[in-house]
Formats: structure tokens, sequence, C-alpha cells
């Protein structure tokens, strides 16, 4: 007889890496609602309520504010696929790991790919990132926001005034930001953005909102091309280089998206649902609430980290809110103090790679997990683990020092 595998059944975990975190229970249920056919009035209805949603989240008046059915890389590739046409100039500032990925996925599209970079730990000035445009001229800025690979937030303002100044359109990866911390894509000038749910909004990974403003729809649209099989007879002349994918085709996800609802892929109906609630939920709690409450988070967090004689990573000025990278000390096994928090507490934690692979951990404080009990619990678990692993913590408990930051945020 075949082998009778188990019921599903994963252990509990408090998710505190740099993604994915806990999914919130309200989405867990919006996950779980009805299949409805994708024509369905009722279906179309809820699409452009999540347009609307993902518009206020992204603080934005855009028209083209929707879902890519794909993690958020998918988000990724299908703003840039669209906007780069074989032999444009991208210039990419890399920062960490992501701006990396931002390179790799420009040179897929086959673009003159020029990076500017900096140690991790730091982001760049606004004239650094000035001076380079000038010098390559590029057509397209790609910029990671927050860089959970070395837990920094490159400063957004400025950056769009800087593009339209040279004629650059401005991409932004806001995966691990969106919902943590201030993305102001109308304020800032940002042309197109992308990000996903696991991090911040505390979805599942799978659905990447992007936004993008009618500088980028001029470019896709003198791209577009309708697959055979669906072209209404009054299509526009194809003019222009076709897009390189046809799942990631931003003109053609624009007909699926709008009220000429042209036929594309089948949409991935509970990530739509869970999309929506990870957007209702953040404006119900409201975006400067939900920044603070990142805030506090990490407030406390870095607190309680530096009592107990940690030492924090890169240039804090520029911390994102809702991941720390903490230098794992001398002598100490980072990994083991991974698996005792793992095994023993049934906290995930993340480690690095590359260059500070071995070198930090990366603690996430995000969306839902981002709570004054998972804090204190996080850092408790860690103090043990590294008193396990020979490390001599401050005979000040850093979960005292953290709760006497809320202590006093709530006073
Ligand atoms: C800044 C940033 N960009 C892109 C990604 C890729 O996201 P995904 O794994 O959902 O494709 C991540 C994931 O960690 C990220 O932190």
């Amino acid at each position: 007889m075949a082998e009778q595998f188990a019921e599903l059944n994963p252990p509990p975990r408090l998710l505190m890496g740099p993604g994915p975190v806990d999914v919130d229970p309200r989405v867990l249920r919006a996950l779980s609602m009805p299949m409805l056919g994708q024509f369905d009035p009722a279906f179309t209805g809820y699409m452009n309520e999540t347009m609307e949603l993902y518009r206020r989240v992204y603080q934005t008046r855009n028209r083209w504010t929707f879902l890519i059915d794909a993690t958020a890389r998918g988000g990724i590739e299908g703003l840039l696929v669209s906007l780069i046409a074989p032999g444009d100039k991208v210039l990419v500032p890399v920062f960490g790991r992501f701006g990396h990925l931002l390179a790799e996925i420009a040179a897929r599209c086959r673009a003159e790919v020029v990076t500017v970079a900096r140690d991790w730990g730091t982001v760049f000035a606004p004239d650094e990132i000035e001076d380079a445009v000038r010098r390559h001229r590029p057509k397209v800025l790609a910029l990671v926001h927050g860089d959970t690979s070395t837990t920094m937030a490159q400063p957004l303002a400025g950056i769009g005034e800087i593009c339209r100044r040279h004629d650059a359109i401005l991409y932004v990866d806001a995966t691990a930001t969106l919902g943590g911390m201030e993305v102001a894509v109308d304020d800032w000038k940002l042309d197109a953005v992308s990000a996903g749910l696991q991090k911040c909004l505390s979805g599942p990974p799978g659905s990447a909102p992007v936004t993008f403003n009618e500088r980028v729809v001029e470019i896709v649209q003198a791209r577009k091309h309708i697959e055979a099989g669906i072209r209404p007879d009054d299509a526009v002349a194809e003019n222009g280089p076709v897009i390189q994918s046809n799942y990631f085709d931003l003109a053609m996800l624009m007909d699926y998206w709008s009220e000429a609802r042209l036929n594309h892929h089948t949409e991935a109906t509970p990530m739509l649902y869970a999309a929506r609630e990870c957007a209702r939920i953040a404006l119900a709690e409201g975006l400067e609430a939900r920044f603070a409450r990142h805030r506090l988070a990490s407030t406390a967090l870095t607190a309680g980290l530096a009592t107990m004689g940690l030492t924090l990573f890169g240039d804090q000025k520029n911390k994102m809110p809702n991941v720390t990278g903490v230098e794992i000390p001398d002598g100490v096994d980072g990994e083991r103090v991974r698996a005792i928090m793992l095994n023993d507490f049934g906290i995930e934690i993340g480690t690095s790679f590359g260059p500070l692979r071995g070198r930090i951990w990366r603690i996430g404080t995000m969306g839902y997990v981002c709570r004054k009990e998972n804090v204190l619990a996080c850092l408790g678990a860690l103090e043990v683990a590294l008193r396990q692993c020979g490390f001599r913590t401050k005979p000040v408990s850093g979960v005292d020092a953290a709760l006497a930051v809320y202590r006093e945020a709530e006073a």
C-alpha cells in the first residue's frame, strides 16, 4: 500500500526573522473564503476595492495600482521587464543583496546595467545618487527602499526630483517597508513601486501589490502587444519592442485590471482575498499608528539588545524600524543560538547573506508580529540562548530594559 502521509500540522512558531512573518488570523480567514469566477461581478468588485485599498496604502492617486500574482520578486520583474527594452540603461545603487537582485533582473531584461555600490550597513546620500545619474544618464534608476539583508532603509525623499531633473524613471522595491514605514509614492514622486505581502502587511507570500504612474504608462503602452486569441479587432498598432514576458506584461495586465477585463491569467482568488484583507487591516489601524508601532518596537528591541551587551549592526540613523541587525559576538556560534531559539522557544530569527553571513542575526518585528509580548519573548529567549552558548550578558536583563521603553510609552 502507498505510504499515507500525516495531515499537515506545522509546529507553532513565532516568525521574527526578516520575513515571512506570522500571518494575521483575519488574513488566514480571508484565504479560506469561497472561490468566485474571475469575471463574476462580485469578484471584479473585490478587484476594484483592492486597487483602491492599495492606492491608500501606497499614498497615491495612481489609477494603475493592482496585484501581480507572484511573490515580491514577481512584482519587481513585472515592472522592470515592462519598462526596460533591450539596450536601455539602468542604474542600480547597491547597498545590500536586493540591489544585486535588481541589477540581475535588469540584466536579464537585456538592459545595459550600471551599478554604484556602498558598504553594507550604509545608504546613499541624495548627492551621490544625483552624481551617478548625471554621469550615467539612465532611463531607469532602480532602488531598494528597505534592504532586509542589511536592515538599512534608503531615504527616498528628494530622489524622485533628481530623476525628474534628469529624465529618468524611478523604480523602487518597497517589499520590506510597505505598511511598516512611510512609502509616500506621490509626495516622493516614485514612478513605479512594488511590494509583497509577507513582511509588514502580515500576509502570505504570493501576491505583489504594484503601483505606477502615467510616465510609466506611456512607456508600457508604446510596447503593447496583445496576444492572438484575445486581441480585439480595434487593438492599437504594435510598434514598440515587445515586452519579453507574457506573464509579467503590464500592458496586458492593465487590460485585465481595467473595465476592458481582457482575459489574461486566472486570478489567484485566495491571494486577492488575502491582499485585500492585509490592506484593509493596515488602513483600519491607520498608517501613522502602524508606523509608530513599528518604531516603538524597534526602540524597545534595540534598547534590550544594547543592554544585553550586544552591538547593533549598521548606521543606526538609517535603520529599518521593522528589522534589526545585531552582531554575533566573537566566540558565539550564531547558528547554535538560532537553533536553541527555534527548538526550545519556537522563535525564528534570521541569519544573513554575502559579506554578513555568520556576522549578524536579523530580528524582524513586522506587521502582526510587531507587538510588545513578542519583543519581550524574543529578548528573553535570546538572552537564555546566548548564556547557553557561553556569552556573558550584562547583569541587567535586556527584557527589563525593553519593558521600560514600553512602560514609558504607555504612561
Ligand atoms: C527588499 C526585498 N526585495 C525583494 C524580496 C524578494 O521577495 P520574494 O521572496 O517575495 O520574491 C525580498 C525578500 O526578502 C526583500 O526583502
